[in-house]
C-alpha cells in the first residue's frame, strides 16, 4: 500500500533547532517552537479551525474553564481511534493522520529523547474570555509528551492564554509563557515537576489551540505507559 504523502506540512528543522533547549531546560524539559507548520498548510488549518459552538464540551470546575472537542466525540480520557471525523476539515484530519504516523512520532522521539511510540489523543482545546486553568501536574508516565499547538493571531506580549510552565503548582512560579500563538507549538515532558496552566483571560479573545499527546505503548500487552 502506498503510504500517504505528508511532505510540506511541518517545518521539522524548526523543531530540531530547539532540541538541546528542550533537553536542558529545568526543572523539566520543555520548548517553544515558532513557524511549526509551513505557511501554506498553516493557513489552511487556521482558516478551517472549528468555531466554538454548542457542540464543544465545556470543561468547567473550580480548576478551569475551557472548551474542547475530540475526534468523533471520543471521551477525553480515552485514546483516539484511528481515522477521520468528517465534521472537521480535511486539513485537520490530515494532521491527525500524520500525528498517527511513525514519521511524526519518531521525529518527536528524536527531538526529545522521550521514548514515545504512538499518538494517544489529539483534541481541540480553546479558551475564551474568562477561560483559565489552574497550574497542575499530570505525572501520568515517564514516556508522555504533551504538545500544545496554537492557531491564534494578534496576541500581545504579556497577554494571558498560552499555556505557561511553572516550577510548582503556583502561578507566581511561572517560568515561561508563550505570546506568539500564531503557528507555534509548546511542548513538555510529563513528569513529577511538569507544572503548567493557563492564566485567566480578561480580554474578549479566543485562544484557539490543540493538544497532541504522544506516549509509550507496548504492542504486545496493548498497554499505554500511563495505564496502571
Ligand atoms: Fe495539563
Amino acid at each position: 500500500m502506498q503510504s500517504e504523502d505528508f511532505s510540506n506540512m511541518i517545518n521539522w528543522d524548526n523543531l530540531f533547532k530547539q532540541s538541546s533547549a528542550f533537553k536542558n531546560s529545568e526543572p523539566f524539559s520543555f520548548a517553544f517552537i515558532e513557524n511549526f507548520f509551513t505557511d501554506k498548510f498553516y493557513n489552511n488549518l487556521f482558516e478551517t479551525y472549528p468555531k466554538i459552538e454548542d457542540n464543544w464540551v465545556i470543561s468547567s470546575a473550580m480548576s478551569k474553564y475551557q472548551h474542547y472537542k475530540t475526534w468523533n466525540n471520543t471521551h477525553i480520557n480515552e485514546p483516539d481511534k484511528p481515522g477521520n471525523d468528517p465534521s472537521f476539515s480535511e486539513y485537520f484530519n490530515k494532521l491527525k493522520r500524520y500525528a498517527e504516523s511513525e514519521e511524526f512520532v519518531s521525529n518527536f522521539r528524536k527531538f526529545s529523547g522521550v521514548p514515545v511510540s504512538k499518538s494517544r489523543t489529539i483534541n481541540f482545546v480553546s479558551y475564551k474570555k474568562g477561560g483559565f486553568q489552574y497550574p497542575h501536574i499530570h505525572n501520568s508516565s515517564p514516556s508522555t509528551l504533551i504538545i500544545m499547538l496554537y492557531f491564534s493571531k494578534g496576541w500581545n506580549k504579556g497577554d494571558p492564554g498560552g499555556t505557561y510552565m511553572a516550577t510548582e503548582e503556583d502561578e507566581s512560579k511561572m517560568i515561561f509563557e508563550p505570546y506568539n500563538l500564531n503557528n507555534s507549538i509548546a511542548l513538555f515532558h510529563d513528569g513529577p515537576m511538569a507544572a503548567h496552566g493557563v492564566r485567566y483571560i480578561t480580554k474578549d479573545v479566543t485562544r484557539q489551540g490543540m493538544q497532541i499527546m504522544l506516549e509509550g505503548y507496548d504492542e504486545e500487552s496493548k498497554r499505554w505507559a500511563s495505564d496502571n
